[in-house]
C-alpha cells in the first residue's frame, strides 16, 4: 500500500524526536515525566505529525521540522489523556495499554496532560532552520485550534450532549472543533512553515476540517463495531455514556455513506496542491476505512 511508503517516510523522524524529548531534563518530578512519557510513546497513528510534514514537504520545505511535529503531537496527546478521565469518557484502555490515570492515578494523568501541553509550546518554538516570523505565525494557529474556540470548545460541547441530544447540524459543529481543529493545525502548519501563500493555507484549513468529519465518524463507527484488540480503546464507550454520534442519528450504513461524501470533498481541496499531494490523497482514503 502506497500509504505505508508515507508512514515508513515519516514516522522514524517522529518516534525519535518524541523519544527525545521525553528523554530530555530527567531528574525531577518522575512521576508526572514518566506518565507523560508512557502515553507519548505508546504507538499512536501519528497522523497529525505525518500530515504536517507531508503539508510541508509538499509545499516545499525541505528542513528537519519534526520539533513542531512532536509538539502537535503532544497537545493531542495531552487532549487522550484528559478525554479517558472519570470526569469525562471514563476510559481505561488507550492505544491498546491501560489509560494513563489507570497507570499512574488520576492526579498525575492531569498534571501529565497539563505538562505535555505546556511543553509543546517551547518544542514548537525551538523548530530549528525556519524564519521566525513563519514559527510565530504557525504557533499562533496551532493555540487557536487547541484552545477553547478549537478542540477544547468541541470537547465541551460533547460533555454537553450528554445531557442534551444535539441537532445534527450541533454534531458537525462539535465534530469540526473538536476533531478537525488538530487537524486543520497540522495541516496549515506544515503549510505555514513551508512559506506557502494564503491560497494554499486556506485549502489544507478546508481540507483537514473535511477529513476531520470523515475522520471522527469513522471513530464513531469504531466505537460500535471495531475488534477492540485492533482498536485499541474501548468498544462501546459512547453508548456508555450515552453520546449521540452520526451513528446514533443516522445508523451505521449512512455514517459510513456521509464518510465517504466527506472524504472525497476532502480530496478535491488537496488539487491545488498538485502531484506532489499523492501521498496525502492516499493517506486521506486510508483512513476512510481504518480499523484503528
Ligand atoms: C483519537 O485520535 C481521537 C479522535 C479524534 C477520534 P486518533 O485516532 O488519531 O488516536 P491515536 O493518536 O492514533 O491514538
Ligand atoms: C475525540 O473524541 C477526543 C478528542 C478530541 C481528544 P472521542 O472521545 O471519541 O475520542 P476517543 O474515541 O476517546 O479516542
Ligand atoms: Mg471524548
Ligand atoms: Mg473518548
Ligand atoms: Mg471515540
Amino acid at each position: 500500500m502506497a500509504v505505508n511508503k508515507l508512514f515508513e517516510r515519516w514516522l522514524p523522524l517522529i518516534e525519535k524526536r518524541l523519544e527525545t524529548i521525553s528523554r530530555d531534563k530527567k531528574g525531577k518530578y518522575e512521576n508526572a515525566r514518566d506518565a507523560a512519557a508512557y502515553s507519548l510513546l505508546s504507538g499512536g497513528k501519528r497522523i497529525r505529525p505525518v500530515l504536517m510534514l507531508e503539508f510541508y514537504r509538499v509545499c516545499g520545505g525541505r528542513e528537519d521540522v519534526s520539533a513542531f511535529a512532536a509538539a502537535i503531537e503532544m497537545i493531542h496527546t495531552y487532549s487522550l489523556i484528559h478525554d479517558d478521565l472519570p470526569c469525562m469518557d471514563n476510559d481505561d484502555i488507550r492505544r491498546g495499554k491501560p489509560s494513563c490515570h489507570k497507570a499512574f492515578g488520576e492526579a498525575t494523568a492531569l498534571l501529565a496532560g497539563d505538562a505535555l501541553l505546556t511543553h509543546a509550546f517551547s518544542a514548537a518554538a525551538e523548530t530549528e532552520n525556519v524564519p521566525a516570523e513563519r514559527i510565530v505565525k504557525a504557533i499562533a494557529v496551532l493555540s487557536e485550534k487547541a484552545g477553547l474556540d478549537g478542540m477544547i470548545g468541541g470537547q465541551v460541547m460533547d460533555l454537553e450532549f450528554e445531557n442534551v441530544s444535539p441537532e445534527a447540524s450541533e454534531l458537525i459543529e462539535m465534530y469540526a472543533k473538536k476533531t478537525s481543529c488538530m487537524l486543520e493545525a497540522s495541516s496549515m502548519c506544515g503549510c505555514i512553515l513551508a512559506g506557502a501563500d494564503s491560497g494554499h493555507v486556506n485549502a489544507a484549513e478546508k481540507y483537514a476540517e473535511k477529513l476531520g468529519l470523515a475522520f471522527q465518524i469513522r471513530d464513531d463507527i469504531l466505537d460500535c463495531i471495531a475488534d477492540e484488540k485492533i482498536f485499541g480503546k474501548p468498544v462501546g464507550s459512547d453508548e456508555k455514556n450515552g453520546k449521540t454520534t452520526f451513528v446514533t442519528l443516522y445508523g451505521l450504513e449512512s455514517a459510513q455513506r456521509e464518510a465517504e461524501r466527506l472524504t472525497a470533498e476532502a480530496l478535491r481541496q488537496l488539487e491545488i496542491f498538485g502531484e506532489e499531494a499523492e501521498m496525502l490523497k492516499e493517506l486521506t482514503e486510508y483512513l476512510l476505512d481504518r480499523k484503528y
